[in-house]
């Protein structure tokens, strides 16, 4: 029995992983989380009081970090604002807590000796051509795109100098695009979904060539578990399930899934600077840690997702008039 902390519990990922540990280890868990616009307690609601605490604040204050991390075992980092296209409008809050907030959280794991997981993206190394036939590794160079990778990427380079200068026990994994309950209605997937559901067409970004390759949350959670337990202090390990589409093939699936014709979507205005593509190549994790996704047929994660958020509309629908009345301000 551990005791982890895991900072952005109430977030998408990071719940996902709070459910995860709970169900899957006798670990005890603190979330430590500011409830932004993107956290929701409901996500960790229902959870053993025994086994998790809750604490609300902010990961850039140092004497609270400092406090929370007393008698922790383990902090697995997942708290970040994390979308792109909130960070093309007004980063700053992408530097105080992807920056200054993961500085902070180092700093106290360097002065308690505590071990440190960082949670990360893919999007760090910048985006691929659609027929590249390399996928990224851990050696492929950092290249990031928008105030959200890149401010991902500082804090990655971060935690690597933290080790190396300062002896800290840590390690990152680069994650790729995760799907799954809980996420909020902002992102991709779930936003098609919402907007079927309220009987708003699907909106797709430019001509949709993108390309992401999905992992369901819960894999991703069992990647961090295999880290956590038998990863190398100062190394590095890309997640990803092999699971590359593009994003028009996403919305015609969520479209045939719901019952619509698979053209019953509107292409937006695209995101400036829109990432290509992304593609993980997981063989170090899963030759090194014997990890293997659980989630291996895309069409059946999806479907279940969409049942998720059709059982689930008091979840999300407090947070859905506003996301769009932002997309909509933007043109998309
Ligand atoms: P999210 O936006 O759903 O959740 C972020 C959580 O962090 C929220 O609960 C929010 O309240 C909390 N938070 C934000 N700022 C905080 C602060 N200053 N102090 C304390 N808590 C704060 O994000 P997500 O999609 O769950 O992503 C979680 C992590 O996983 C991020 O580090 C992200 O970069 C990484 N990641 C995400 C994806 C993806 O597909 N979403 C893929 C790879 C990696
Ligand atoms: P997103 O979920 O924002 O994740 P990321 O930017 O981290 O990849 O977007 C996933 C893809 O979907 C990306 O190529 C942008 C595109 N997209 C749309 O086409 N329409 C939308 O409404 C949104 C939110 C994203």
């Amino acid at each position: 029995m551990r005791r982890l902390l895991v900072t952005g519990g109430a977030g998408f990922i990071g719940s996902n992983f709070v459910h995860h540990v709970i169900e899957n280890t006798d670990d005890q868990v603190t979330v430590l989380d500011k409830l932004t616009y993107a956290g929701n307690r409901a996500s960790i609601a229902g959870l053993p009081d025994d086994r998790v605490t809750f604490v609300k604040g902010d990961i850039a204050d140092a004497d609270l970090v400092d406090d929370v991390f007393g008698g922790v075992d383990a902090v697995v980092h997942y708290a970040a604002e994390s979308h792109n296209d909130n960070s093309l409008n007004d980063p700053r809050p992408f530097l105080d807590t992807n920056i200054i907030g993961t500085y902070t959280l180092l700093e106290a794991a360097r002065r308690h000796g505590t071990r440190f997981h960082h949670i990360s993206t893919d999007e760090v190394y910048g985006d691929l051509e659609l027929d590249d036939p390399e996928r990224f590794t851990e050696s492929t160079p950092y290249n990031p795109s928008s105030p959200y990778s890149s401010t991902k990427a500082g804090s990655d380079l971060l935690v690597r100098a933290w080790v190396r200068s300062f002896g800290v026990q840590a390690t990152i994994s680069n994650c790729s695009n995760n799907y799954g309950p809980y996420q909020h209605v902002e992102k991709f997937i779930p936003r098609q979904i919402t907007n079927v559901l309220r009987g708003i067409r699907p909106k797709l970004y430019g001509a949709g060539e993108n390309v992401r390759d999905w992992i369901h949350a819960d894999d991703h959670s069992s990647a961090v578990l295999s880290i956590l337990d038998h990863g190398v202090v100062g190394q590095t390990y890309l997640i990803g399930a092999d699971g590359e589409m593009n994003n028009k093939n996403v919305v015609e699936l969520i479209l045939s899934l719901m019952g619509r014709r698979a053209d019953d979507y509107d292409h937006v205005t695209d995101r400036t600077g829109h990432d290509l593509r992304y593609a993980i190549d997981s063989t170090k994790l899963r030759t090194e840690l014997g990890w293997q996704p659980a989630y291996s047929d895309f069409t059946a994660g999806l479907a279940a997702t969409i049942e998720w958020y059709r059982a689930h509309e008091g979840w999300w629908s407090p947070a859905k008039d506003a996301t769009e009345a932002f997309y909509s301000s933007l043109g998309q």
